[in-house]
């Protein structure tokens, strides 16, 4: 007993002893990463170099990266001889996303296949550093894997629509911190947006809405709408770009489709597909609506019709059918639907919601595709071969885990950015609702201790979802996804026995922060970590406020006004103020002021003793 507390007590401080160090920033955290002496030096004179053309493109991009972050040019080449940086081996002897990363003074040697060294080149962008007038890259040996295959990320353009470009920005961030998925939540009650050839009123009609609410879901009734007509959609040129943008960041984008729920844009355009004879507008509130797709032949029809054209755009293995929230009023008052579930002998409408995905999965399976479905779609029996996302918890994830179907995790507790980062609401901008800090995020586990080993080898890794209802611009959407998506790129990618929150926001987060805000993302600045401690010279209290950005500047107040750049500039643990012997509760008061000149919300912490 006492030989095992020793042995935990010395890796505890392996740990800390870790924990201090920064000389090696990556996100998500290597599986092993070994110092050593030196460092190598990156100058317009560096060649890289690759083996083959296969992971030339890899390198070309790293070049890209390099340039726009430090303004210097690197020479890409396929065998030169020349060889400074080099990609020894893409083949597939190795790990499909593991690598090996060699740095000394001389040169940087990379082996992996085409994804494990994309990932060497995007550890390496992470570990640059400038000193002095110097670019350095410390020396190293790197050997890393991922604990997750899928490692994904969703984004609803359907609420609001994000430009091309703006969707190749978070691709890029997602690249820089190894995820690879990209869910692309493209239709939804409030607006389609893909343009299907054979269904034009898709983009003519259901893109667009006259007027949006403004405020949060409960902040006026009746609702008080903004009069702006917006919407929009990506042509199947712009979609396929972004796949070929994405796949070369070794990137999937998994298109979604929404049925039978979540539609009505759909029925704005096409009302025959519903369960009414009724005109149909594409809704400006949020929420869950009533008007569902109906079981028609001709609903199966359009559908069959609309998934040919996104797999002809998508080359991903899964195509995202929606399934969430199903209102089944619409399906109850038909008689003609009413007719159709006894027709099928079905029980009732969760089993005609199962009937409906199970046939659209026949056919996606029969094109050599598969189904993910929200966890909904368990309910009135799981089609045969669905991957289930879980949202609503774990439940769902469990019970499907169970049942030998694949499962993605996305619990909205834990993996929600459409929640608020502080409980201060007020010092945020609007949100759905909800409390998602940053440390709920990276202590996420997605493979639940109740399951077997077996059953947990169905859970193929987890997801964060941005959904936009209130998210109206490019700003506010990077603002909600960083840093909890470098959080939970950590959770998908290192394994769990070395993930360690401190070592991430205090050693790691910094720099990272740093990096992203030099190529443009506009994250939320986060608190900083605050340490109350007893100076040993005067017995005072003194306060040391450890920045979130590297590079940062902090300003603060103690004596209870508000703290901006007109305050005391942080230079060192602060002491702080006393009352004679009576103890009183101390505000901290502080605000960062980001390399960029962003300035953060104003934070706040008292020191009670
Ligand atoms: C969901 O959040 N409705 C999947």
């Amino acid at each position: 007993m006492l030989k095992q507390t020793m042995i935990l007590f010395a890796l505890l401080c392996m740990y800390t002893a870790e924990a201090q160090d920064n000389t090696y920033p990556i996100i998500p955290k290597p599986q092993s990463v070994k110092a050593d002496a030196g460092y190598f030096v990156l100058d317009s004179k560096t060649v890289l170099e690759a083996a083959n053309p296969a992971a030339y493109k890899s390198l070309e991009l790293f070049g890209q990266m390099v340039e726009q972050r430090y303004r210097i040019k690197l020479t890409t080449a396929i065998k030169t001889g020349v060889k400074h940086i080099i990609i020894e081996s893409s083949n597939d002897t190795v790990e499909n996303e593991a690598y090996h990363l060699e740095v000394n003074p001389k040169e940087i040697k990379i082996k992996g296949g085409p994804a494990g060294s994309f990932y060497a080149l995007q550890s390496l962008f992470q570990l640059i550093r400038q000193q002095e007038d110097e670019l350095i890259i410390p020396s190293c040996t790197i050997e890393d894997r991922p604990a997750f295959t899928y490692r994904g990320l969703m984004i609803d353009a359907a609420r609001h629509y994000f430009s091309l470009e703006e969707m190749k920005k978070i691709i890029d961030v997602m690249a820089l911190f190894k995820l690879n998925r990209l869910h692309w939540h493209l239709t939804d009650d409030q607006g389609w947006r893909l343009e299907i050839k054979k269904y034009p009123k898709l983009t003519q009609i259901a893109a667009w809405r006259d007027s949006s609410i403004i405020g949060r879901y409960n902040d006026f009734s009746p609702f008080l709408y903004d009069g702006r007509k917006q919407g929009g959609f990506y042509t199947r040129e712009e979609a396929r770009n972004l796949v070929t943008y994405a796949a070369e960041r070794k990137i999937t984008v998994i298109p979604e489709i929404e049925l039978p729920g979540h539609s009505t844009a759909v029925l704005a355009a096409y009302p025959e597909f519903g369960c009414k004879d009724t005109a149909y507008r594409v809704p400006g509130y949020w929420g869950v609506h009533a008007s569902i797709l109906a079981p028609k032949e001709k609903t199966f029809r359009f559908l069959e019709d609309v998934l040919t054209e996104v797999m002809e755009i998508f080359p991903s293995e899964y195509i995202h059918i929606g399934g969430d929230e199903v209102p089944k009023v619409q399906w109850q008052e038909s008689e003609d639907i009413q007719r159709f579930i006894r027709t099928k002998k079905l029980k009732d409408e969760h089993e005609l919601q199962s009937y409906f995905v199970t046939r659209i999965e026949k056919f996606l399976n029969r094109h050599g595709r598969k189904i993910i479905g929200w966890d909904e779609i368990l309910e009135g029996g799981l089609a045969p071969n669905a991957t289930v996302m879980s949202w609503r918890g774990e439940n769902g994830g469990i019970a499907a885990a169970r049942l030998g179907h694949d499962v993605i995790m996305t619990p909205e507790n834990c993996l929600y950015t459409d929640y608020y980062q502080s409980k201060d609401t007020d010092n945020e901008p609007s949100a759905i609702g909800g409390f998602l800090p940053l440390d709920q995020v990276y202590n996420y586990h997605p493979v639940p201790e109740l399951l077997t080993t077996t059953e947990r080898k169905h859970i193929l890794g987890v997801q964060a979802n941005m959904w936009t209802e209130y998210v109206d611009n490019n700003n506010k959407l990077e603002y909600m996804l960083f840093p909890r998506v470098l959080a939970l790129s950590e959770i998908a990618w290192t394994c769990r026995t070395i993930q360690n929150y401190d070592d991430f926001f205090i050693s790691r987060l910094p720099a990272q922060l740093k990096n992203i805000e030099a190529i443009g993302v506009f994250f939320r600045i986060p608190e900083a970590r605050v340490k109350f401690s007893i100076h040993p010279g005067t017995g005072r209290k003194t306060a040391e406020i450890i920045s979130s950005v590297a590079g940062s500047t902090v300003y603060y107040t103690v004596d209870n006004h508000i703290a901006s750049q007109t305050s005391a500039l942080y230079t060192g643990p602060v002491l702080l103020p006393f009352a004679g012997k009576r103890e009183k509760p101390v505000m901290l008061r502080y605000v960062i002021v980001t390399p960029e000149g962003r300035m953060s919300n104003e934070y706040s912490i008292v020191y009670n003793k």
